[in-house]
């Protein structure tokens, strides 16, 4: 059903995978008609994107009417389809890339991360400080977003090792709502520290995707992997369906680049929020709990 062979690499800082007609488009059309008809979505994020999240009583339900949904969480959800991406990055992306120290053995098919609304302390502790022998979960929800949408240039949460994005609708280019690809404007040799949520300025664009029926992107979660998505407008065109999903662990990722590991230093905050949106940075040297 999805063909992941045909995915290519693109210039960029971190590893990107980007393909054309990955899923045919009439099982996209399918796709759109089970969301559409759903009766209810767990949240409303960022604007105007109705999600339903792996692990919500919702989510059950919805996969349990929607027979490609099902499908598609089902291949996602298990632990071969994982290694098949796990290893076409290796393959693809060789030497001098970024890697994830800790390699997961286990692949857990129920778990999810928690979307309960945590302090930056409740969440330093819910990960602990031991980040070695790491397991590894599916997180994907089936979104649609409507005029408004938009996300300013971040990286995802710690956790996450791999992110995909596959398209259900075409977008014409003036209506906006494209994902873009940004890199650090710093010489090559800084390199100390990512921040989560750097500012514009600090930024330059790589590449520009409007969301074309069919294509999926699938990167790395790297310490640099900055994206965002430009302000969608929903005017004379479809609403943006679209499918998001990660592989992520149940610790936070100690990255390394050319040997050099970059650990996770969590953002002290009281407010509760969602984990996947706390701040955090990467630094070459290891936070001190
Ligand atoms: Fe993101």
């Amino acid at each position: 059903m999805l063909k992941i062979e045909k995915l290519k690499k693109i210039k960029s800082n971190f590893p990107v995978l980007i393909g054309s007609n990955i899923i045919p488009k009439n099982i996209c059309k399918t796709l759109i008609k089970e969301i559409s008809s759903s009766k209810s979505f767990d949240d409303m994020i960022m604007g105007g994107r109705s999600r339903i999240n792996k692990g919500s009583k919702n989510f059950d339900k919805y996969i349990q009417n929607s027979k490609i949904s099902k499908k598609i969480f089902k291949l996602f959800n298990s632990k071969s389809f994982y290694k098949k991406i796990e290893n076409m990055f290796k393959k693809k992306f060789k030497n001098g890339s970024w890697e994830n120290s800790n390699l997961p053995e286990i692949f857990n098919t129920k778990k999810f991360t928690i979307k309960k609304k945590l302090n930056s302390s409740e969440l330093q502790k819910m990960l602990g400080n031991n980040y070695s022998n790491p397991k590894v979960n599916l997180d994907i929800d089936f979104s649609v977003s409507k005029g408004g949408y938009r996300l300013r240039p971040h990286r995802d949460d710690i956790t996450r090792l791999y992110n995909f994005l596959i398209y259900l609708t075409d977008i014409p280019k003036k209506n906006g709502g494209s994902l873009t690809i940004y890199k650090k404007k710093t010489k090559k040799n800084i390199r100390k520290s990512f921040k989560r949520f750097p500012k514009i300025n600090e930024l330059d664009i790589v590449k520009e995707f409007t969301p074309k029926q069919g294509t999926a992107v699938f990167f790395q979660s790297t310490p640099n992997s900055y994206h965002g998505v430009k302000r969608f407008i929903e005017k004379n065109c479809p609403k943006r369906f679209f499918i998001y999903g990660s592989y992520a662990l149940n610790k936070p990722v100690i990255w390394k680049f050319k040997n050099i590991p970059y650990y996770p230093h969590i953002i002290k905050n009281k407010k509760k929020k969602l984990t996947s949106f706390h701040d955090a940075n990467y630094l070459t040297i290891p936070a001190a709990n």
